[in-house]
């Protein structure tokens, strides 16, 4: 059985996790060149390896974490609730955490009846099928396609991948895919995304469910920002043409756009919310779907068939939920939205020469994300970058060539100076001849 006390030198612990880990969406043979990073455990921003190597966490750890990694007011939030129950099934079984929870996410989205799940992957899979089986109870059958924007992501299980729109992680399963229908991203042109989107609804409305989207930012796809304009009018046009609309903030959600949800900046309620990533700070897997009064009647019938029968063991775990808890009394106790305003403008402030680096195009921000494109790009440069700055103590992960900051809120200036000198740093040594 594995043993804390074991031996825990960096490559140790890097050739043991090499024999026994297939890590997530990696060619492992790239491993033999890119070595792996054996975190022993983190603080703030920053995660630090078994010899004392700090790395900055500038993706926030895949986007999840919001309030640096070992929190204290989190951390003593799970201890409370070791204490009391871990986890309890949630078919039959309720808890107060699940409970709060859902109103209070409830309060803050204006939808509600919040459905769990564990990754975003499954809060997607959930939205898709809850949208499908609304229109199948309701007598309309043939709504069994979905709508997704180019560019668009949405987790890799194969619902979620079929309406995914990255080739890298779409492709190898084609044949296992629904065939989804797909409408131009709003990025240069909104007026022609708009009405693209219409002549599709007004065409084929009849075999449409939903169309599912990433509020104002498409991430996995390189950090696509859109204006809220098109989202207003995606949610009317689908209104008009009896088509759901899923807001896929898995990744925008808690305050990552600078506001609590993107959605809100184009005035939109959509039919249903997925929210996973930042639910917890980035503590423990959850994930969570809510919906409107009207969707959940139409499930609440005396036919058990009728009623929305998907379940994962790890439904709304009392752990997880409280984690959310936490984080949401954070979110409320320190103003986080308003001082991350502030903070989001010191931060632009502070990347203004990565801005006006001469490899540099296409600089962007929104609430606390920033991104940009460097070139030229040489093949693998995202790798090349990764390791050039973790050798400077970043941890950054390039899409492509598009470099992205998505840190945890609680970033100093000081360590987003650091962030940004460093970055420079990298950005010339990958693009040297
Ligand atoms: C917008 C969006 N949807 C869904 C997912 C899938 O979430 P998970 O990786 O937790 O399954 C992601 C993950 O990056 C995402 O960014």
């Amino acid at each position: 059985m594995p043993s804390a006390s074991k031996a825990t030198t960096n490559a140790d612990l890097v050739a043991r996790s090499l024999a026994s880990v297939w890590h997530p969406c990696t060619q492992m043979k790239h491993h033999e060149r890119f070595p792996l990073v054996p975190v022993t455990h983190g603080e703030g921003v920053w995660l630090v390896d078994a010899e004392g190597n700090r790395y900055l966490d500038a993706v926030s750890s895949w986007w999840v974490n919001l309030f640096g990694h070992a929190n204290p007011r989190i951390n003593a939030a799970l201890k409370d609730q070791l204490d009391r129950i871990e986890h309890a099934m949630l078919a039959g079984f309720t808890h107060q955490p699940a409970i709060e929870l859902s109103e209070r996410l409830g309060n803050l989205t204006g939808l509600g009846h919040a459905f769990y799940g564990s990754d975003g992957a499954s809060a997607v899979e959930i939205a898709l099928k809850m949208s499908f089986h609304f229109w199948r109870n309701a007598g309309l059958t043939s709504k069994q396609k979905f709508v997704s924007l180019e560019g668009s992501y949405h987790g890799e299980t194969i619902g979620a991948l079929a309406v995914t729109d990255v080739a890298i992680f779409r492709d190898a399963y084609g044949p296992l895919l629904n065939n989804n229908l797909r409408v131009p991203f709003p990025g240069d042109n909104v007026d022609a995304a708009l009405s693209a989107l219409e002549t599709l609804l007004a065409a084929r409305h009849q075999e449409i469910a939903a169309l599912i989207v990433e509020p104002l930012v498409q991430g996995a796809s390189g950090m696509r920002m859109y204006p809220p304009r098109y989202l207003t009018q995606a949610r009317e046009l689908c209104r008009r043409h009896q088509v759901h609309l899923i807001a896929d903030e898995i990744m925008t959600g808690f305050g990552r756009t600078g506001t609590m949800f993107a959605g809100e900046q184009a005035g939109v309620r959509p039919d249903f919310i997925c929210l996973s990533k930042g639910i917890t700070g980035g503590y423990l897997p959850l994930s969570c779907v809510l919906t409107t009064d009207d969707i959940y009647r139409q499930f609440y019938d005396d036919d058990v068939t009728r009623g929305f029968l998907h379940s994962h063991s790890y439904t709304g775990s009392a752990l997880a939920c409280r984690a959310a808890l936490a984080t949401l009394d954070i979110f409320r106790d320190d103003d986080v939205i308003t001082r991350n305003r502030d903070r989001a403008e010191r931060c632009s402030r502070r990347a203004e020469a990565i801005r006006l680096h001469p490899r540099v195009s296409g600089f962007r921000h929104l609430g606390m994300i920033w991104a940009f494109e460097v070139s030229p790009a040489k093949p693998g440069f995202a790798r090349e970058f990764f390791a050039a700055s973790l050798k400077r103590g970043v941890l950054l992960r390039p899409i492509g060539n598009t470099v992205y900051f998505m840190p945890p809120y609680v970033i100093s200036d000081d360590e987003f100076d650091l962030l940004v000198t460093q970055t420079l740093a990298v950005i010339d040594e990958v693009t040297a001849a």
